[in-house]
């Protein structure tokens, strides 16, 4: 995680009058930013897409780095766990990657609502959506979605991959492997799908494109169906289950975000580490309310006391 840093001389001690002035004028900046612009940077029911708002799971995202050069993998865990924030991340991740051997090209694709007929065109358009325009030209846009089926997509597929290793003559990355990368987020769509779709998904993975193509899966209910072994995705991928934040990740997801703004009495962050038990959703919506009550109240300081005073609110709206 990268955090807000300050690097005001306030942080570093220093009492000199040059240092006083700059610390008095700024924190009439900060009470600015805090009470007029009601400086509240929680983010509870959206993905997180940013650095700065995402927290923990590094070890996870850094086993899936490791992994992706050679397998997919499967992310599960409940509703609002934060899979998608850590699919947005892995987006950002590997465009910034600098590997030695391969040259990585994640692409997000959502398969919620996705209708199985729809499936490889979804994809297909997500492709050409995200990989810029040389592809979107050379690669048309399915006139009819439905009649879009596994033989166009890889026709299509192979054209894609040799175009981004074209794009990549010449550069730097010549050499590199392509390693194409689907973030396939709700996968659980795919269990409503037939198995022959999901048969020819697999092949595709396989057989056809085992050079270039790797995915990161995530969903919710996808374990117990795909370990059993009539599942076309029977052994197929490493399995991780997403965990709860720790509390010392649930701690820093607390006081980071306003630092200089906001402050959380010790007492309060833990209330909210012992509520919220870790899910980075409670988390969040605690703390979003407990900084707009201290907006409205014009307060810096959030006591114990204010998370006491919502925790049936916040309870009863996420139970
Ligand atoms: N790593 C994280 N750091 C901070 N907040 C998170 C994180 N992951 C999830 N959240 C919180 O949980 C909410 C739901 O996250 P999301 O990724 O949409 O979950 P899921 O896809 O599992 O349903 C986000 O709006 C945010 O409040
Ligand atoms: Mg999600």
């Amino acid at each position: 995680m990268i955090s807000i840093s300050s690097n005001t001389p306030a942080r570093n001690g220093c009492a000199c009058a040059a240092c006083r002035r700059f610390i008095a004028g700024n924190r009439m900046i900060r009470n600015r930013i805090a009470f007029v612009h009601h400086y509240n940077p929680y983010i509870a029911g959206a993905p997180i897409r940013t650095a700065e708002m995402f927290f923990g799971r590094q070890q996870l995202l850094e086993r899936i780095l490791r992994t992706l050069p050679n397998n997919s993998l499967m992310v599960y865990g409940p509703r609002r766990i934060g899979k998608t924030s850590v699919q947005h991340q892995l987006l950002r991740l590997l465009q910034e990657r600098e590997d030695p051997v391969y040259s990585f090209v994640p692409v997000f694709v959502d398969l919620q609502g996705v209708p199985e007929e729809f499936f490889f065109a979804h994809v297909i358009e997500e492709l050409r959506e995200q990989l810029g325009a040389e592809i979107a030209a050379a690669v048309p846009k399915p006139v009819a979605r439905a009649g879009y089926g596994p033989r166009e997509f890889a026709n299509d597929l192979r054209k894609l991959i040799g175009l981004l290793q074209a794009q990549r003559r010449g550069a730097w990355a010549a050499n590199k492997r392509i390693r194409l990368v689907l973030l396939l987020d709700e996968v659980d769509e795919l269990n409503r799908y037939s198995e022959r779709t999901n048969q020819h998904l697999r092949s595709i993975f396989m057989k056809s494109f085992s050079e270039n193509l790797v995915a990161v899966l995530t969903g919710s209910n996808i374990r117990k169906q795909w370990e059993s072994e009539s599942s076309p995705w029977y052994n197929f991928f490493e399995q991780v289950a997403l965990p709860l934040l720790t509390r010392e990740e649930t701690l820093r997801l607390i006081h980071e975000p306003v630092k200089g703004f906001f402050k959380f009495d010790p007492d309060a962050a833990e209330k909210i580490w012992l509520l919220s038990e870790g899910k980075p959703f409670l988390v969040q919506k605690f703390c979003v309310r407990l900084v707009n009550r201290a907006i409205e109240a014009r307060r810096r300081v959030i006591p114990a006391s204010e998370v006491e005073a919502i925790r049936l609110e916040v309870g009863e709206e996420t139970a």
